[in-house]
C-alpha cells in the first residue's frame, strides 16, 4: 500500500482549467506536479497555489521535453499515481484574442488549413498518445494509478451527428481532435485493463478560459470538477467511462 501523499501530474496547468484542477487536488492534500511548457509561467502559477506543488518543464509536442519530465518525476517521486493529460488548443492561427464569432466560421471543415489541423492534433491527440505512453512506467509503480484526459462533449460523434444548437463548432480541428482523444482514451482503457489502471475522458462545460477567448459562461472551478472527481475516485472506480460533471455519462 502506497502511505505517501497521491501523486498527480496535470499538464498545461499554468492557466485555465489546467490550473484549478492543480490548486483543487493540491487543496485536497495530494502532491501536484504542475505541468506547463513555460517553465516561468509554470514557476509562477505553482507560487500562487497552497500545498505541495512542484512546477515541471512539459512541452507535450517535444520529445526531449517529454522525456527530461518523465525522468525529473522518476528521479524525485519514484512514481506517478494520476497524470491529467488537460493540455490543449483550439487553434494555430497566432491569433489568440479570435472571437469565437470567427473562429467558429474560418475553422469549418470547407476552410480551415491543414497545417492548422495538423499543429491542433499534435497537442491535443497526438501530444496525449506521447506524454501517456512515457509515463505509464511510472504509473505502473503505483498502486492505484489513474489517467484523466480532459476531452471536450465538441468531440462527441453522437452529439455532433444529431441537430443542436453550438453543433457548427464541430470542425476537422479542435472538436475532431477530441474525438480522436476519445478513441485514444478507450484504446489506452482497454490495453491497461488487466493492470488495474484507470483511464477515462472527462469533459468540462463552456468555460472562461483563453481556449475560447474567455467566452465561456462557466467559471474555472466548474470547468475543473469533473476532472478533479474522477481524479479521486479509488482503485473501485470505473475505466473507459466519458463523463460530464457531476458523473453525467457523455455520450462518444
Ligand atoms: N474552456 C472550455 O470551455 C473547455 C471546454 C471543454 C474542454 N476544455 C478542455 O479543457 C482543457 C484546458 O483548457 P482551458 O480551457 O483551460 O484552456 P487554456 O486556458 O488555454 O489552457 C490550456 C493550457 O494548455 C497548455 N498548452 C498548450 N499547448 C501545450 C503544449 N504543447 N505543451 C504543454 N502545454 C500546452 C497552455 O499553455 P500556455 O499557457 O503556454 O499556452 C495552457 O496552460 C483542454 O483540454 C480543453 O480542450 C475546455
Amino acid at each position: 500500500m502506497t502511505t505517501t501523499p497521491r501523486i498527480a501530474l496535470v499538464t498545461g496547468a499554468n492557466q485555465g482549467i489546467g490550473l484549478q484542477i492543480a490548486s483543487d487536488l493540491a487543496k485536497a492534500g495530494l502532491t501536484v506536479l504542475l505541468a506547463s511548457r513555460n517553465p516561468d509561467r509554470g514557476e509562477a502559477a505553482a507560487q500562487t497555489l497552497e500545498g505541495d506543488v512542484h512546477p515541471i518543464q512539459l512541452d507535450v509536442t517535444d520529445g526531449a521535453s517529454i522525456r527530461a519530465a518523465v525522468e525529473e518525476v522518476e528521479s524525485r517521486f519514484g512514481r506517478l499515481d494520476i497524470l491529467i493529460n488537460n493540455a490543449a488548443i483550439s487553434r494555430a492561427n497566432g491569433q489568440e484574442s479570435e472571437t469565437m464569432e470567427s473562429y467558429i466560421q474560418r475553422s469549418r471543415a470547407t476552410l480551415i488549413p491543414v497545417e492548422e489541423v495538423r499543429a491542433v492534433w499534435e497537442t491535443n491527440v497526438f501530444g496525449v498518445l506521447a506524454v501517456t505512453q512515457a509515463f505509464v512506467p511510472l504509473l505502473r509503480k503505483s498502486d492505484d494509478a489513474r489517467i484523466v484526459n480532459v476531452s471536450s462533449g465538441l468531440g462527441s460523434l453522437t452529439v455532433n451527428a444529431a441537430p443542436h444548437p453550438y453543433r457548427a463548432t464541430f470542425n476537422p480541428g479542435y472538436g475532431a481532435s477530441k474525438t480522436a482523444l476519445n478513441a485514444i482514451t478507450l484504446a489506452f482503457a482497454i490495453d491497461l485493463e488487466d493492470e488495474g489502471i484507470k483511464v477515462n475522458a472527462v469533459t468540462p462545460g463552456f468555460t472562461k478560459t483563453a481556449l475560447n477567448n474567455y467566452e465561456g459562461t462557466d467559471t474555472v472551478e466548474q470547468g475543473a470538477a469533473e476532472a478533479v472527481r474522477v481524479a479521486l475516485l479509488g482503485r473501485d472506480g470505473p475505466t473507459g467511462t466519458f463523463t460530464g460533471w457531476q458523473n453525467e455519462t457523455v455520450p462518444w
